[in-house]
């Protein structure tokens, strides 16, 4: 019988004691469905929440009948009365506050089918065990999943927040193109082809960075805009090819006045969000204490197990590795971890370790662990025990070693050695279950250098981006043609961390064309190259730019972090897989000869 499903009086969410004995009309989808005593029970879901429904003894015939029809994913409309469930029903996830909806049902006396469904490819609930894949193939499906739905309402609060917040400060929210030039962030870019220009081809923006700096030459003051980056790079848990910047800029400003920006901005949302107050002002550590200290430039500060540079005893012992890293200018570092009953750091897990180092480059991961001897003297054992000799006490009296630690080192080039080093404090941080869970650990970032070596392309590259300023007291050194001293520029860039995870990074900007061209031409773009890549910001910059400075969030990745998702998979409507595809669509896709013809475009298969 048809239902006016227009006139919904409450959604499934809403419905509570005080509701008993009202005429109510409902619509949803049928989450279960079960057949009990002749009744029939059915939970409607809606974004809203939950609602039992019961076909019994007040329900009409044909309507019970129709009610026994119904599968898992239906649409539904129906009409009924709220009902206490009786003392005894009373679902046990009211109390704990899960199921607002649980002290009542309504009582069924009108039904009609809006739209059926097959069964589902998988069950629709937070607890499927389904594959990503299928999941992501069904996507509408999976986005009925009542935790998944929770992801993006809080997507849409942080959204909100941000722009009230930032309309708030005088900020003007300003589009800029996605068909435009590439402008390098360190990634690939995404190219189009352009049809009216053979030959020719747009990139998709890796970040709107260079219009945001036009936007503060033209007078705008304050820009933001949420806005879709594209960066052809390879996937990870927190990186998807298309992602969402909270970008922002400001003129007249100094690196203090975006960060106080930008955590007023942050603050806001946890606070809009968890209700959380973020202490503030947020930490800060320099870029150099944060790879002594951690080994990362975004340390999660949640858990100690320090690095300890150990070099100058190291270089007291006989053992060949340490020798041979520090006579050829590496260092040799340490990290210090407790396992009092030795039951975690067991021989088989330490060997796992080893391995998984050893996938990320690390040619050994040396070892040992601290006992005490029989008189309580600490001493080492098992691992490299031996070739400490003489050393070990000194060693561990500057590691303030404990019995029951196991001593890792790692010789080698600083750069390789804080890489493993992060990666193995992080995974003993997991094992020894030291990482305190729901603690907010925020950290600002800075005195990045401005440039890093890159062995392989054998240039010097842009640690931030090539806009970023260098400070004011290491111009010389850019200006300088000693290029050994070009490493120790820094940057007046700044990043934000939480947990280890980097929430977003600026930078004050280059405002002065002759300071850009240096950078260029550090970076090995020569002047033609310059030219033909940003010679509308080099033109632009020629014309009264004001002193100006930015940051973008991952809006994403804040979004991931306040959910707890695993990925960043569950706070993006319609994900990438890891392989970077689409599996809903099937994008990426094959194009027909003609449209290939008409981009002059002919593809050439790849070489097996
Ligand atoms: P940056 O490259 O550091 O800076 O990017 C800013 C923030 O964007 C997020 N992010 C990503 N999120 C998901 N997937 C990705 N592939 C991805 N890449 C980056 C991170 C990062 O901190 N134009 C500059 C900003 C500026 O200088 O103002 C920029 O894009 O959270």
């Amino acid at each position: 019988m048809p239902l006016p499903y227009h006139q919904r009086t409450h959604n499934c969410g809403e419905l509570r004691a005080q509701h008993i004995g009202q005429q109510v009309l409902l619509a949803g989808w049928v989450a279960n469905h079960r057949d009990h005593k002749g009744m029939v029970f059915v939970d409607l879901r809606d974004r809203y929440g939950m609602t039992q429904l019961r076909f019994g003894d007040e329900t009409p015939r044909v309507v019970l009948e129709e009610a026994r029809r119904l599968r898992s994913e239906w649409c539904i409309c129906v009409r009924g009365t709220v009902a206490h469930r009786g003392p005894g029903n009373v679902s046990p996830r009211f109390f704990t506050g899960e199921l607002p909806t649980g002290e009542i049902e309504v009582v069924v006396q009108e039904l009609e089918v809006l739209s059926e469904s097959p069964p589902p490819p998988f069950d629709i609930s937070d607890y499927t065990t389904a594959h990503e894949d299928i999941r992501l193939e069904h996507r509408y499906l999976d986005l009925r999943r009542p935790g998944l739905q929770r992801n993006f309402l809080i997507r849409h609060r942080v959204a909100k927040t941000l722009r009230d917040y930032f309309d708030a400060h005088g900020f003007v929210e300003l589009e800029t193109p996605f068909l435009t030039k590439s402008t390098p962030e360190g990634a690939r870019d995404f190219l189009v082809p352009s049809r009216l220009h053979p030959g020719k081809f747009f990139a998709l923006p890796q970040s709107p960075q260079l219009f945001k700096q036009l936007f503060m030459v033209s007078g705008f003051d304050r820009y933001v805009q949420i806005v879709r980056c594209f960066r052809d790079e390879d996937l990870r848990a927190d990186r998807q090819p298309e992602f969402t910047q909270l970008d922002l800029e400001m003129s007249f400003v100094q690196a203090e006045n975006v960060m106080a920006m930008a955590e007023g901005a942050i603050a806001a949302v946890f606070a809009a969000v968890l209700n959380y107050e973020i202490p503030r002002p947020i930490p800060r550590l320099s870029y150099r204490e944060a790879l002594d200290r951690y080994g990362i430039d975004r340390p999660d500060t949640r858990f100690g197990l320090e690095l300890h540079d150990v070099s100058a005893l190291a270089g007291q012992t006989e053992f060949a590795p340490f020798r041979q890293a520090l006579e050829g200018g590496g260092v040799v570092k340490a990290i210090v971890a407790p396992d009092p009953g030795g039951k975690v750091l067991t021989r088989k897990t330490i060997d796992g370790l080893v391995e998984e180092l050893r996938g990320i480059g690390a040619p050994g991961l040396p070892y040992t662990k601290v006992v005490t001897d029989e008189q309580g003297q600490l001493k080492v054992e098992t691992g490299i025990a031996k070739h400490l000799g003489s050393v070990a006490p000194s060693l561990l009296d500057a590691l303030s070693a404990r019995p029951g630690d196991v001593v890792w080192f790692m010789p080698g080039p600083y750069a390789s050695v804080c890489k493993y080093l992060a990666h193995l404090r992080q995974r003993l941080g997991q094992l020894l279950q030291l990482i305190p869970q729901g603690q907010w650990n925020f950290l600002w970032v800075i005195d990045f250098p401005l440039l890093e070596w890159d062995e392989q392309e054998r240039r010097w590259s842009s640690v931030h981006h090539p806009f970023t300023a260098p400070h004011d007291a290491d111009l010389e050194l850019l200006f300088s043609d000693d290029s050994s001293r070009w490493g120790q520029i820094r940057s007046k860039a700044y990043d934000l961390v939480l947990n280890g995870i980097e929430l977003g990074g600026g930078s004050i900007r280059i405002h002065r064309a002759e300071v850009q061209r240096r950078v260029f031409h550090v970076l090995g773009i020569n002047d033609d190259e310059a030219q033909q890549k940003f010679g509308f910001l080099l033109q632009a910059l020629r014309y009264g730019p004001p002193p100006h400075g930015g940051l973008a969030f991952g809006l994403d990745r804040i979004v991931m972090m306040l959910t707890g998702a695993a990925s960043l998979r569950d706070v993006i409507a319609f994900p990438k897989t890891q392989r970077g595809t689409c599996p809903l669509t099937g994008a990426p896709s094959s194009v027909t000869e003609k449209q290939l013809a008409e981009l002059f475009i002919r593809t050439i298969p790849p070489s097996k």
